[in-house]
Parts: structure tokens; C-alpha cells; sequence
């Protein structure tokens, strides 16, 4: 029987890592089809560092004002992600835009979640803003980066109903639930399955 490697993924957080931890957990079964190799982020002290310490997954730290300018940070951090030969990078909670050099190199394999249903509300207020108009609707987006801010061709989206009593907290959490849970199961059937990338429309065979 052909021995097939679990998918190597980089995880780049900014915060708590609840996604990131979602991963790991799912990855501890050998079915899964992938497992982190690494996890980075643009600053040091935060949960999601932890998380990956505990976890022994090795972690790297870019911090943009330890750069020049923006496009030397880049630099630093396409070269770190390298390092490790991922099969696909997540953005799990990572605040930073990444620049020219990191697209060109993983622009067709650097997935990002979003809390909301794209394209209303990107940004890092999202739930607070989807709040704020008062939707009754909102959700998660789960998509393929692209040069813009929060623009790229969509995986997948899940709804997650506003209800009359939220404030952005519990509407925050009740979005990561189901945050969580799409990015888990969308991860491991790209990893196992394939995907392409035609214009806008992403297929998964
Ligand atoms: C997620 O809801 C993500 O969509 C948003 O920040 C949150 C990160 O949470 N950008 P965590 O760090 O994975 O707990």
C-alpha cells in the first residue's frame, strides 16, 4: 500500500489560537491528512504561541517593526514559511496583510478564515460591524488570499444566527464555534482531495 505523507500546514496567528488549537487536536489522528509543522506569528506573548509550544510544534516570531518596512518583513516572513515546505499556509487570527513576495510564493495555498459572511463586513471589527447594521444573518468565510483585504476566491461559508440579545462577545464566540468546526473539516477535505482555483470559484474534485 503507497504510504501517503500527511499535508504539511503553517499556521500564522496574532491571538488566543482557538482555530490553530482546533487543528492541532483534529491533526492528532493520522486520518486527518495533515499535520502543523510550524507556527508563526508577527508578535510574541500570545496564547497561540503556547498552544503550539504544548503541542511541540516548532514557532517562529516576525515582528514588523523589527524590519525596516513592510516589504523587508515580508521578505522575513515568505523566507521563514519556507522553511518549513508547506503543503498550504492558514492565516488563523493573524492581523497582518502579508505583501507581494509572500503571495507569489504561496498565493494559491495561503487560506484565511473570517468571521462574517464575506464580502459584508471584512476587517478586523467584523462581528462588531455586522452587529452594528443589524443583520440577522452572519457567519464565517473560510478563502484563499488574494492581494486584497479579505477578497480572495471563497472555500466555504457557514451561517451563524444573530440573535436579539447579543453584544459582540457572544456573538463573537457563537461565530468561532462555528469557525472552528468549517475550518477543521474544509482543511482536511482540501488536504485529502485537491483543489483548483478558477477565477473566483474554487473546486474541490
Ligand atoms: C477568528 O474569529 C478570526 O476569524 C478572527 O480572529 C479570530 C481568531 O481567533 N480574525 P483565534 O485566535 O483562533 O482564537
Amino acid at each position: 500500500m503507497p504510504v501517503t505523507e500527511p499535508a504539511r500546514i503553517v499556521v500564522l496567528v496574532s491571538g488566543s489560537g482557538s482555530n490553530l488549537q482546533a487543528l492541532l487536536d483534529a491533526s492528532a489522528d493520522p486520518a486527518y491528512g495533515a499535520r502543523v509543522v510550524a507556527v508563526g506569528a508577527d508578535r510574541d506573548g500570545i496564547a497561540g504561541l503556547d498552544r503550539a509550544d504544548a503541542a511541540g510544534v516548532p514557532t517562529f516570531v516576525e515582528r514588523v517593526k523589527d524590519h525596516p518596512d513592510r516589504e523587508q518583513w515580508d521578505a522575513a516572513l515568505t523566507a521563514r514559511v519556507t522553511e518549513h515546505r508547506p503543503d498550504l499556509v492558514i492565516s488563523a487570527g493573524f492581523l497582518k496583510l502579508v505583501g507581494p513576495r509572500f503571495l507569489a510564493a504561496f498565493g494559491d495555498r495561503y487560506l484565511n478564515t473570517h468571521n462574517t459572511l464575506l464580502p459584508a463586513f471584512p476587517g478586523i471589527h467584523g462581528p462588531r460591524d455586522a452587529l452594528a447594521y443589524g443583520v440577522k444573518v452572519t457567519g464565517a468565510t473560510l478563502f484563499f488570499v488574494d492581494a486584497g483585504m479579505d477578497t480572495g476566491p471563497i472555500v466555504a461559508q457557514v451561517a451563524v444566527p444573530v440573535r436579539d440579545d447579543d453584544d459582540v462577545d457572544t456573538l463573537t464566540e457563537r461565530i468561532k464555534e462555528a469557525e472552528r468546526k468549517q475550518l477543521v473539516e474544509q482543511v482536511g477535505r482540501l488536504v485529502r482531495e485537491g483543489w483548483t482555483i478558477t477565477g473566483r470559484k474554487v473546486t474541490v474534485p
